[in-house]
């Protein structure tokens, strides 16, 4: 099992299917180890506490993005991770970290990469752009993390439906449940897969 840290900024919901997927079984090669959020109060550490799953707060606003990354990167190596998942995390993270993660980070992304993705596309702002451009399927889209937003390797896509006159947060809703939350943990274990394949 692969040691894995989940980065979260808010609700969760991300980090709480792939819980719901250790629990049930189906993700088998890698261990959630650790949570780490980049503010505090968030409810994604309260799933992490009901989980049982250890959790730390690294305060980017406060640190800075330098120090925010220079204290993720030692937390990290204190607690053995070996694979970084970004689930709603909404930090940008440099290239100078990235770079020194390859293929060790995934995120989930609210869109069909490449519509709707880069920076400044992030939570509703993907659901209202899609709106506005009035189109008639999105999705939800896993992918490794380079120095590019938005832009490293797709593991796992999944469409859905936009049905007629839906609110950006209706839509939000509609593809965290019938896209998001299903292939995160498909691209985890995948990803994880990977690493045990390669040790
Ligand atoms: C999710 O829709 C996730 O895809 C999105 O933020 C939401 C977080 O929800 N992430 C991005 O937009 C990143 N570019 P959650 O905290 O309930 O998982």
């Amino acid at each position: 099992m692969i040691p894995t840290a989940v980065l979260v900024s808010g609700g969760g919901t991300n980090l709480q299917a792939l819980i719901d997927s250790r629990n049930s079984g189906a993700l088998t090669s890698a261990d959630l180890a650790l949570v780490v959020a980049d503010r505090p109060g968030i409810f994604a550490l309260e799933r992490a506490k009901a989980a049982g799953i250890r959790s730390i707060v690294i305060n980017k606003k406060e640190l800075g993005r330098e120090r925010f990354e220079a204290e993720l990167s030692r937390v990290l190596a204190k607690h053995g991770i070996k694979l970084i998942v970004l689930a709603g995390f909404l930090c940008i993270l440099s290239k100078d970290f990235t770079d020194k993660w390859p293929r060790r980070i995934i995120n989930v992304h609210p869109s069909l990469i490449p519509s709707f993705c880069g920076e400044g596309f992030w939570g509703l702002k993907v659901h209202e752009a899609a709106l506005e451009k009035g189109v008639k399927v999105t999705g939800a889209t896993v992918h490794y993390v380079n120095e590019i937003p938005d832009g490293g390797e797709i593991i796992v896509q999944k469409a859905v439906t936009v049905p007629e006159g839906i609110t950006p947060k209706a839509l939000q809703k509609r593809v965290m449940k019938l896209a998001e939350w299903k292939i995160l943990p498909k691209a985890l274990q995948i990803a994880a897969e990977k690493i045990e394949k390669e040790n």
